[in-house]
């Protein structure tokens, strides 16, 4: 079990984790999502949440005491509360950063609106986080974001207990090309290998397609890759399969450098 609770002025815009899996995941018990709209809290005739910046500068910021005001009212932390402030200056979210925060009781989200906030938010937060380098136009859609990603790690979630941990970023290579029937649609072929039954060569021709996709889409991803012995051979094969591009002879001596010589 995992509660969520969004600071938002916002809620409606919520309502896309009202479906499917995650929905399935709330009436199952296993996912909570409460929401504050911090604007009960101002304390303004006219319910004024935001204000222009000292110093002057374009736009309106989020006012400290409103959000302060609804992070105090909240029930009392169980011993893994997490309070995390979406910005576009924060840390960029990851897989890593979901399984991290899979582990918590309880994840406060506060989402921000309009041009920005004043500083003095930031220190009801235990950390900031981003989407991306773009600026969206508030914190509601990255919290959806972040939400979806540490939902579908709570077990139980997802049908399989094994799902979640198979996916690309868990593993830090991307997944291998997959198929269902037909095996012939309108003559594109599914490849023999997967038609064969022999396990070991469905399981070697996964693992190279899953290789050669990182290798092509995501070059960044490959640092992390922890090779096993049997991966020097499909390398070989796919440095020789992609000869056109230098950058693969590069990564494969960096791979497999020359063997040092031994000084004197
Ligand atoms: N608010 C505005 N842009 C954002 C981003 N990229 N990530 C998280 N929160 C944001």
């Amino acid at each position: 079990m995992i509660q969520f609770t969004v600071l938002t002025l916002f809620p409606e815009m919520f309502a896309p984790l009202q479906e499917s899996i995650l929905k399935r995941a709330q009436e199952a018990g296993l996912v909570k999502i409460k929401f504050v709209n911090f604007r009960d809290y101002a304390t303004s005739k006219h319910k004024n949440v935001d204000d222009v910046p000292y110093g002057g500068g374009a736009g309106m910021l989020l006012k400290p005491e409103p959000i302060f005001a609804a992070v105090r009212d909240l029930p009392e932390p169980g011993a893994r509360r997490r309070v995390i402030l979406l910005s576009p200056q924060g840390a960029v979210f990851n897989q890593k950063k979901a399984e991290a925060l899979s582990e918590q009781e309880e994840l406060v989200f506060i989402c921000g609106h309009y041009e920005g906030f004043d500083e003095r938010i930031r220190e009801l937060a235990d950390e900031e986080l981003s989407i991306g380098d773009y600026v969206l136009t508030g914190g509601e859609l990255a919290a959806m974001v972040m939400i979806d990603a540490v939902a579908r790690l709570i077990p139980g979630v997802l049908g399989e207990d094994t799902s979640a941990q198979e996916d690309s970023h868990s593993i830090s290579l991307l997944e291998y090309p997959q198929y269902t029937r037909p095996a012939d649609f309108e003559g594109r072929q599914v490849p023999e290998v997967l038609l064969s039954g022999h396990h070991a060569m469905i399981k070697r021709w996964q693992r190279k397609e899953s290789l050669r996709r990182t290798f092509l889409r995501r070059p960044d991803l490959i640092k992390a890759v922890i090779f096993a012995a049997e991966d020097y051979l499909i390398l070989e094969e796919l440095v020789l399969e992609h000869e056109e591009i230098a950058a693969w002879q590069a990564l494969w001596q960096h791979l497999c450098p020359p063997p040092k010589r031994r000084r004197k």
